[in-house]
């Protein structure tokens, strides 16, 4: 058997989310983190004591008055004998008790009498999710120092679509690691700086090729995913230098952005900007360039109809991640149509980075708010729902800062 080196406390609510509690002792079995379980009641009618007895292979807690249960290890110890207590579907209820200090039931009576930290995974109807009271109730939480990871945005079991989807069971995982080291999570107000001390360069926004000096070729990104990226960085303590191509956007708070036309001209700014500890080239380089921009403006007149004769472009990311000072975790982006992960499993290869992010952009991606990301690392694959642009940053800097804290 695995040798476990960190426990949590698992508290399961009940709610449709409550299989993916099951999914998530899995994961964290194989990171070597335990799980003992306390199922609520609410929790004991969507999944079973028995599945999540099997599953983290310890006894199940379900009752407060359960004399045998008080007599093997009282609700106090339960808490002080894990390293941190994870709420995973933490429900509206139980982030109510939380707030203020119920303790009528097991799960309450842990939240209340534990010395650890608490990370809720919240899953909720949207409705509830954006109530002032869960709102009020939440913060009130955040300000004793909980931590937070979700909820997720898409559509919900009761039909309806927004925020209240709990987190995927490996986004929790890697959110548990964050707490267990010691630091958190980047929206945590107690140490937003996980990534104080790293120097993460990126790319963003298309690239304007000139044909003559009053035209050119480009392409639709906007640039909004990659300055939501620099900023998620920025606010969790990275110095992040942005090569940005034109864009309609003002620079992110804290970051040092340099604004670039061409890819050629971004390459440059790029290797002035080494050496980095990361390198994340979400801009949309134009493949190809013409051949021979006119010094002067092309007339009418000048010819019939000019033919454009391209030329291969630079391609910046297969650069850096062949360059001699290449930054340790490189990341590339791959907008795809159709099969997903194999185009981008395939790119991965071909380009010489860490992790791609395919963008599936079937839908409004390109110049929209949302996006749906799935990481593809030579290992796995993690696929993330439709979310905001900010959200989706900040789910890959909280991937990116678990993976520092892995490899320290
Ligand atoms: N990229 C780059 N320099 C280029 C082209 C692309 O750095 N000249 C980067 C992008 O920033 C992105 C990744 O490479 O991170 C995308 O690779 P690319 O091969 O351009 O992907 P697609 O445009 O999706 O290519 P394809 O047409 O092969 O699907």
């Amino acid at each position: 058997m695995m040798q476990m080196n960190k426990r949590i406390l698992l508290i399961i609510g009940g709610g449709i989310a409550s299989y993916k509690a099951l999914f998530l002792i899995r994961v964290l079995a194989r990171r070597s983190i335990a799980s003992r379980v306390i199922l609520t009641k609410a929790g004991s009618e969507f999944v079973t004591a028995l599945a999540a007895g099997g599953l983290s292979g310890d006894k199940v807690y379900c009752d407060l008055f359960d004399l045998t249960d008080e007599a093997e290890m009282g609700h106090i110890q339960l808490s002080r004998s894990a390293d941190l207590v994870v709420v995973a579907p933490a429900t509206a209820d139980l982030l109510a008790k939380a707030a203020h200090g119920l303790a009528n039931d097991l799960a309450s009576t842990t939240l209340l009498a534990t010395d650890k930290r608490i990370l809720f995974a919240p899953a909720m109807n949207v409705r509830m999710w954006e109530a002032p009271t869960t709102q009020r109730n939440i913060q009130t939480l955040k300000d004793g120092g909980c931590l937070f990871i979700g909820p997720d945005e898409g559509d919900m079991a009761c039909g309806e679509y927004g925020f209240g989807r709990m987190a995927e069971p490996e986004a929790v995982a890697d959110a548990v690691e964050v707490a267990l080291r010691g630091v958190t999570a980047p929206d945590d107000p107690r140490d937003p700086k996980p990534l104080q001390g790293k120097h993460a360069l990126l790319t963003a926004g298309p690239t304007r090729e000139p044909i003559d000096p009053v035209r050119y070729l480009s392409n639709y990104s906007s640039g909004k995913q990659g300055y939501a990226i620099a900023g998620a960085l920025a606010e969790s303590g990275a110095h992040v230098t942005l090569v940005s191509g034109p864009v309609a956007l003002g620079p992110p708070h804290g970051v040092d952005v340099r604004p670039v036309e061409t890819a050629r001209d971004m390459l440059t700014a790029c290797e002035a900007a080494l050496p980095a500890d990361i390198f994340i080239s979400v801009a949309a380089v134009a493949d190809w360039r013409p051949a021979k921009p006119a010094d002067q403006k092309i007339k009418k007149s000048q010819t019939d109809m000019p033919a454009l004769e391209l030329t291969q472009n630079v391609d910046i990311l297969a650069t850096l991640s062949k360059a001699g000072n290449r930054p340790d975790l490189v990341i590339g982006f791959a907008a795809e149509t159709h099969n997903v992960i194999n185009h981008a499993r395939a790119k991965l290869t071909k380009k010489g980075c860490d992790w791609i992010i395919a963008n599936d952009i079937s839908g409004d991606v390109m110049g929209g708010d949302h996006n749906r990301m799935i990481l593809v690392t030579p290992k796995d694959t993690r696929s993330w729902p439709l979310l905001t642009k900010t959200d989706a940053a900040r789910k890959l800097v909280s991937a990116i800062v678990a993976h520092f804290q892995r490899n320290r």
